[in-house]
C-alpha cells in the first residue's frame, strides 16, 4: 500500500520542494511546503517593520495570518490573508529573514499546528526541516534529503536567476551555510535526520532518479 503521508526533509537547496511537488503530482497527492509558511511569515513581518527578535509579536503574526496553499496542476501558489505572495516570498532578503524567526517556539508552535492540521487529511507530500521529527512522525515514508554544498549553492542561484535575481554564487553558499548553521543548531527542532528516515545525497543523481527512489519507498 502507498503511504499516505510522505515527508521529505533535509537543508536549502537539496531539491526538496521539486522533487516534492514531482511525487505528489505523480500520486496525486497535495503538496505542502512548509518552508513558504515561514517565508510568509517573514515576508509580513519585514512590510511591517517588526524586529526579527520580537518574539511576542511574531509569534502573535504566526498565530493569526491566514496562510493558504493552492495546488492546481502544475501551478503552486501560496496566499496570506487572499494575497498572491508565490513570488515575493521567494526573494533572497525574505529567506534570510525566515531563517532566524523560524527559531521562535512561539512561531513553530503556531505553524506546525496549521501543517498537522493540513497533514491529517492524509494523502499529503510535505517538505520542511522538521517534518519526519515533528510535525508527522507518524508518516510511513520519510526522506532525508541532502547534497554537497557546492551542487546546493549552484541549484539556489540558478533557481533566483530564474526568478530575475542574479545573485553571486559565493554569496548564496555564504547564506546558506549560515542559514544551515542556524536551522540545525536552534533549540526547538533543529535539522535532525529522522532515525527512521532514508538518507537520499542528490549528487549525481537526475531528478527523475530521486522521485523514483521515493516513490519506490513509498510503496508505489
Ligand atoms: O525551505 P525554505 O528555504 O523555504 O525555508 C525557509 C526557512 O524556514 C529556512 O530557514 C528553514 C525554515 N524552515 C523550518 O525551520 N522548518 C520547516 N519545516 C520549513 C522551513
Amino acid at each position: 500500500m502507498t503511504a499516505r503521508q510522505i515527508a521529505i526533509d533535509g537543508p536549502a537547496g537539496a531539491g526538496k520542494s521539486t522533487v516534492a511537488k514531482l511525487v505528489a503530482a505523480h500520486l496525486n497527492y497535495l503538496y505542502i511546503d512548509t518552508g513558504a509558511m515561514y517565508r510568509a511569515v517573514a515576508l509580513i513581518a519585514l512590510r511591517k517593520g517588526i524586529a526579527l527578535s520580537d518574539a511576542p509579536a511574531l509569534t502573535l503574526l504566526a498565530q493569526e495570518l491566514c496562510i493558504e496553499l493552492q495546488n492546481d496542476g502544475a501551478q503552486y501558489r501560496v496566499f496570506c490573508d487572499r494575497e498572491d505572495i508565490s513570488f515575493a516570498i521567494r526573494q533572497a532578503e525574505v529567506g534570510n529573514a525566515a531563517s532566524p524567526i523560524s527559531a521562535l517556539p512561539g512561531v513553530r508552535e503556531a505553524l506546525v499546528r496549521k501543517q498537522q492540521l493540513l497533514g491529517e487529511q492524509g494523502c499529503v507530500v510535505m517538505d520542511g526541516r522538521d517534518i519526519g521529527t515533528k510535525v508527522l512522525p507518524q508518516a510511513e515514508c520519510k526522506v532525508f534529503l541532502t547534497a554537497s554544498p557546492e551542487e546546493r549553492a549552484r541549484r539556489r542561484t540558478l533557481e533566483l536567476a530564474l526568478k530575475g535575481q542574479t545573485i553571486d554564487e559565493e554569496q548564496v553558499r555564504r547564506d546558506m551555510e549560515e542559514r544551515d548553521a542556524r536551522d540545525t543548531t536552534r533549540a526547538v527542532s533543529p535539522l535532525i535526520q529522522a532515525c527512521d528516515a532514508l538518507l537520499l545525497n542528490s549528487d549525481g543523481l537526475t531528478i527523475e532518479q530521486v522521485v523514483e527512489r521515493i516513490l519506490q519507498m513509498a510503496g508505489n
